[in-house]
């Protein structure tokens, strides 16, 4: 096993951080509690390839593995992951989704403008009644001949108020369930898009959450991604890659919240000593430091897998379990670590802690990617067998 970075990756990691350190950092909390949309971050994270990092380069990405889009990732979710989530759906839902299903024409079309960042995607699974159980889509896209009508509600959609495009799934042939499904990229200023209001968040406040409705709007057959039917499975094979995203993300927002623990722990002094030098704060540290490492291991390895073209589902779905898990634990340790200062807005760990609750939810929550674990459990994909069948393991 190999487990050093290249130069290019290594390049990738050493922009973001700078990037982060120098333009994302200043603003960010005066943005969190606004809820203030960074538009003028998210136009220099264009003018620096963040948001077609993986795409071709002949439709305007940036060529890169998975690996230094997860490096990129993790480095901007440490500050800011209003910033991150914006850059993750666009590249690991919206690009990939396009370059890797969508048809030549679609590709020249809307992929060229959302690899350079030109244009904002967004990706239109979640609705009112529809989360976790996603194949149970109320919105219809009915054939109309010689295009589709489209109706229904997305909610919770990220980028929602500033993309120009929307991949949208919707219930075509309801006597199919799940197999019924269809994607299309929909235009958001076609007739019959409405944007309805931000939404107020605990964390990842700045990003841009909204729901939309969908009321006739007409979306020609060229806009279908795959065959028809295809719907269900285009949004779970581009989550399968997404999700490595969102991993990520989780890893960054642990390792900015140990780090930010690390030094108030060697400045703080009680007792007649650093908090670090007791044992209490220091295992802590310790335990911190471990857990980060290990999900850092399975992030990265699900990122390898990908980017080796083997099959990355079961792995992504745990890199963003357990990392999202250890975020979560991790930023309240952190906030505990800092005591009273830990709970006030001026210092950036509540923030973090805020913000990592989300990584447990979007793209499959905690218990979805349990299903999705679970089921690969009980197939026998993970191990091998050494005691065979239970009877055989009678003495
Ligand atoms: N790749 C390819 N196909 C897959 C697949 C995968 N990873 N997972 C499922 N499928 C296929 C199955 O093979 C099956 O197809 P067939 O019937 O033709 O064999 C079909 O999809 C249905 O699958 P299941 O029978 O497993 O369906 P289910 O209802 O039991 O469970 C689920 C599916 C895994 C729970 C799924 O519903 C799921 O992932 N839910 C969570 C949805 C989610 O992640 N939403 C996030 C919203 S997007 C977001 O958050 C973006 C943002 O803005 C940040």
């Amino acid at each position: 096993m190999f487990f050093e970075l290249n130069e290019e990756q290594l390049a990738v990691q050493a922009a973001a951080r700078e990037f982060a350190q120098k333009e994302l950092k200043p603003g960010v909390i005066e943005r969190d509690a606004k809820g203030a949309y960074p538009k003028e971050e998210v136009r220099k994270m264009v003018e620096l390839g963040f948001m077609g990092m993986m795409a071709s380069p002949e439709y305007g990405g940036g060529g890169m593995d998975t690996l230094s889009y997860v490096l990129a990732m993790e480095e901007i979710s440490k500050v800011d992951s209003s910033c991150s989530v914006i850059m993750s759906v666009n590249n690991s839902l919206v690009c990939w989704g396009l370059e890797t299903f969508g048809t030549e024409e679609q590709k020249a079309k809307y992929l060229t403008k959302l690899a350079t960042g030109e244009w904002i995607g967004a990706f239109c699974l979640s609705e009112p009644e529809a989360g976790s159980d996603a194949t149970h889509q109320r919105t219809t896209a009915v054939d109309m001949g010689d295009h589709y009508l489209l109706n229904g509600t997305k909610n919770w959609i990220t980028n929602g108020g500033s993309s120009n495009v929307h991949l949208v799934m919707a219930q075509t042939h309801p006597e199919a369930g799940h197999r019924g499904i269809n994607a299309f990229i929909v235009e958001t200023d076609w007739d019959g898009v409405a944007i309805g209001a931000k939404e107020e968040k605990l964390g990842i406040r700045a990003s841009d959450t909204h729901t939309i409705m969908y009321t006739d709007v007409k979306v020609p057959k060229e806009n279908r991604i795959g065959e028809d039917g295809f719907g269900f499975k285009f949004a779970m094979k581009t989550l399968d890659g997404g999700r490595i995203g969102i991993a990520a993300q989780a890893l960054g927002i642990a390792g900015g919240a140990y780090e930010l623990a690390l030094e108030y722990s060697k400045q703080r002094e009680a007792f007649g000593k650093p908090i670090s030098r007791h044992q209490a704060i220091a295992f802590k540290l310790a335990d911190m430091a471990t857990e980060i490492e290990a999900a850092k291991l399975m992030v990265y390895r699900a990122a390898w897998l990908k980017d080796q073209g083997l099959p990355y589902d079961t792995a992504s779905a745990m890199a963003k379990l357990y990392a999202s898990e250890v975020a979560m634990r991790h930023t309240v340790e952190a906030v505990q670590i800092h005591g009273g200062y830990g709970y006030v807005k001026e210092y950036h760990v509540e923030r973090l802690m805020r913000d990592a609750k989300i990584t447990q939810i979007y793209e499959g929550t905690s218990e979805i990617q349990r299903i999705v674990i679970s089921r690969a459990v009980l197939e026998g994909q993970l191990y091998l067998p050494v005691f065979g069948s239970s009877m055989e393991q009678k003495v």
